[in-house]
């Protein structure tokens, strides 16, 4: 059954092929044959360890099966919505498959200690009203997205507001609790100089939009409005999810009210902001993380060590050091590491879409010869997909000589995206950012056809 497929799909890629010579080398000349026995040879070895052997053998211009190219998550990871477990299905999907996003703990550990900073620093005048309580208000990305979560529990912990639920940091909107009996929350206690006070959180609120699409920036605008109308001069911060809705309500409410607004990207609007009063963000290093995307993809489609030009320079020079990423091979998953970025560093920070220096060299094109890579973004709207992450994917697949083909989607749903996936045998590689991160099958499904 799987052979018949396969010859079928064959004779179709060598027409393919031969539309999109123009960017590749010479050697696009897929004759079925050959590329059919390679396969076939390659199936027979099954057992996962001895099929790597065989690759590297194999003809460069065989056929690959869209079930075997090389495929990338990244961003959302494959996880349930619900218990944030990972997908290790999605993960393992084949023996070239990666998920690249940043390490999500120690960002959110990173922007709760901003948040609590700030507030000591600034404890003389952060209490607007003067009732000895530091009231603050969070918008919330996604519920069911685990870089949300861990933001929304790594402030509440650093501010003393977490409760836990089922040995973990609830991490549940409240809606309002201006009055402090919520239980998904509890009051913190901070002490200043040897002076304790309050810190509360006034409300939260998942920023979705009536057509489903999360992490909503336009939403968090008009959320501030409605929390600023009814309980104002209680709100001494702001601290939010992401830059995107940061700085819809900073631009909103908090910049004219001067309510230090903190955020999570470092998109460049939002480090801009800082010098207007915008408290700080936290960069999760895109530089490092649009390189990691497709220099795994390159790495495979080329059949080498997948580590080269990450923890081993590669022939251009490329390299990372261990202080901006982490490789947890259980996971099967590439981490960046988050920096800080306030009013103390964040000159240096101003231009999100420059690329990391250390990874900035070109490949030649005869050592690395053009592939076609499919690569969506989940919400063309997104503020840090759309300003920070796809620009420097637009620099990196120039360097490692990747045609990149970029798909919008419109947040809401998966098939508006999986529609758009109707022929993988065009493409030699697969970079993915799902809607749910639940949905992976939604697009393997398509590749084993
Ligand atoms: C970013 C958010 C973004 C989300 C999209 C997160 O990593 O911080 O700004 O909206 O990814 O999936
Ligand atoms: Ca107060």
């Amino acid at each position: 059954m799987r052979l018949l497929k396969k010859v079928v799909a064959v004779g179709m890629a060598s027409t393919m092929v031969f539309t999109i010579a123009g960017c590749g080398s010479k050697t696009t000349e897929t004759t079925a044959a050959p590329a059919e026995t390679t396969a076939a040879a390659a199936e027979t070895t099954a057992a996962g360890e001895t099929t790597a052997a065989a690759a590297e053998t194999k003809d460069p211009n065989a056929k690959v099966e869209n079930k075997d190219k090389p495929l990338v998550w990244f961003n959302r990871q494959p996880s349930s919505s619900a218990t944030g477990q990972l997908d290790m299905t999605a993960l393992n999907y084949n023996k070239d498959t990666y998920y690249v996003g940043f390490d999500a703990n120690q960002g959110a550990e990173l922007q709760g200690t901003m948040v609590k900073d700030y507030i000591e620093k600034n404890i003389d005048s952060i209490d607007r009203n003067g009732d000895g309580i530091i009231g603050y208000v969070l918008a919330i990305g996604d519920i069911g997205h685990n870089d949300s979560i861990a933001r929304t529990r790594g402030v509440r912990k650093a501010l003393g507001t977490a409760v836990e639920k089922d040995g973990n940091i609830n991490s549940d909107p409240i809606g309002t609790n201006t009055d402090g009996t919520s239980t998904i929350v509890q009051d913190g206690k901070i002490e200043v100089n040897g002076k304790s006070y309050i810190v509360r959180e006034l409300a939260s609120q998942e920023m979705k939009n009536s057509a489903g699409a999360t992490w909503d920036a336009a939403t968090a605008g008009n959320g501030i409005g409605t929390w600023a109308s009814s309980f104002g001069d209680q709100i001494d911060i702001v601290a939010s999810n992401n830059d995107g809705m940061g700085m819809s309500m900073f631009n909103a409410w908090s910049k004219d009210n001067n309510v230090p607004t903190f955020g999570y990207d470092a998109n460049s609007d939002a480090v801009a902001a800082i010098a207007e009063g915008y408290g700080g963000t936290i960069s999760q290093h895109a530089d490092v993380q649009a390189y990691l995307t497709l220099r795994v993809l390159r790495n495979a489609l080329d059949g080498v060590d997948i580590n080269t030009g990450i923890s081993t320079a590669d022939d251009a020079g490329n390299v990372l050091s261990d202080d901006v990423y982490v490789y947890k091979a259980d996971e099967r998953s590439y981490y960046a590491l988050n920096v800080a970025v306030t009013s103390d560093n964040y000159q240096d920070f101003m231009d999100s879409t420059m690329v990391y220096a250390p990874v900035s060299n070109q490949l030649d094109e005869s050592a690395h010869p053009t592939k076609n890579v499919w690569l969506n973004i989940y919400n063309s709207a997104d503020n840090f997909l759309g300003s920070t992450y796809q620009p420097l994917l637009q620099k990196y697949d120039k360097l490692l000589n990747l045609k990149v083909d970029y798909i919008g989607g419109d947040g809401q749903t998966e098939s508006n995206i999986t529609n758009r996936l109707g022929n993988p045998s065009q493409y030699d590689a697969f970079a993915i950012n799902m809607v749910k991160t639940d949905n992976a099958a939604s697009y393997t499904s398509l590749l084993d056809q």
